[in-house]
């Protein structure tokens, strides 16, 4: 009773997406990552498998999910049934691969997505999502709806070119006063590597968009995510103090 009464006069968590427009920029290890990072900072969190399509949060932690979003939306689940609680901390919400029901999802489905989602946001501090890649109707229907939008860019110009591109969508998708996007600089060499970066993706923002998102954080390379990837289980369990975990903590203290 103490614990409805609680839940129910907080204010809704923030819906944290993250997106990229490029693919394989390391948007679904840092999803996990900043999920498993704000829940050791003592929050409650939920992560949302939101690669409609292609989840693979489920296979870079070794789990098999008795039912999923694909199961959410048939109708066969509620999605509070389909959340599993995972043992570093946070809950997850599982996503399915190959299924073009959810490939396609778009309208009125979409929009019960997301009012999940919302209703969701109330039981936890975080929801983060992992978006996939592209500008797909999936992927920009959940960034608009977020509080935030973290855009994950490389170094390389095909990264920088579709982070804008996703940054521009959004611009123009999100109500004003409505949330946030801010830029997560990846796969970067050095700090000061990574600030160029993102100093060269605000500059383009600045210049045609009028709008310059700040930078969430900067994650340097670091072979320790392949080898915890590798191995199915969370970075910041097996390599806690490696450089990449230190900057995902740090991304996860600045938000
Ligand atoms: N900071 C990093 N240092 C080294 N390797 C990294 C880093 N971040 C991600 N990677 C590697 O990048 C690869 C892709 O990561 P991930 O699957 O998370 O990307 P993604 O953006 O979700 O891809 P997709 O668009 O296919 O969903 C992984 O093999 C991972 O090991
Ligand atoms: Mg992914």
């Amino acid at each position: 009773m103490t614990q409805t009464l609680t839940t129910a006069h907080r204010p809704p968590g923030r819906r944290i997406a993250i997106a990229s427009g490029k693919g394989g920029v390391g948007k679904t290890w840092l999803a996990i990552t900043l999920a498993h990072a704000l829940a050791r900072g003592g929050q409650r969190v939920l992560l949302f498998d939101g690669d409609l399509g292609l989840a693979n949060v489920d296979t870079q932690l070794g789990i098999t999910p008795k039912a999923d979003i694909a199961s959410v939306v048939g109708g066969a689940h509620t999605a509070e049934d389909a959340i599993l609680s995972y043992r570093a901390g946070f809950d997850i919400l599982p996503g399915r691969s190959g299924s073009t029901a959810l490939a396609g999802l778009e309208g009125a489905a979409l929009g019960a997505l997301n009012a999940d989602l919302r209703r969701l946001a109330g039981r936890y501090d975080s929801v983060v999502m992992d978006l996939g890649a592209g500008v797909g109707s999936g992927v920009r229907g959940l960034a608009a709806a977020a509080d935030l939008l973290l855009v994950v860019a490389t170094d390389e110009p095909t990264s920088l070119t579709d982070a804008y591109a996703v940054l521009k969508l959004d611009c123009r998708a999100r109500p004003p006063g409505h949330g946030d996007a801010a830029i997560v600089v990846n796969h970067a060499a050095s700090k000061t590597e990574g600030q160029r970066t993102y100093h060269a993706l605000a500059r383009a923002c600045a210049t045609f968009l009028g709008r310059t998102p700040h930078c969430a954080g900067i994650v340097r390379r670091d072979e320790h995510v392949k080898d915890a990837i590798r191995r199915q289980t969370p970075l910041l369990e097996r390599h806690p103090s490696c450089a990449a975990a230190a900057d995902v903590e740090a991304l996860a203290r600045a938000l």
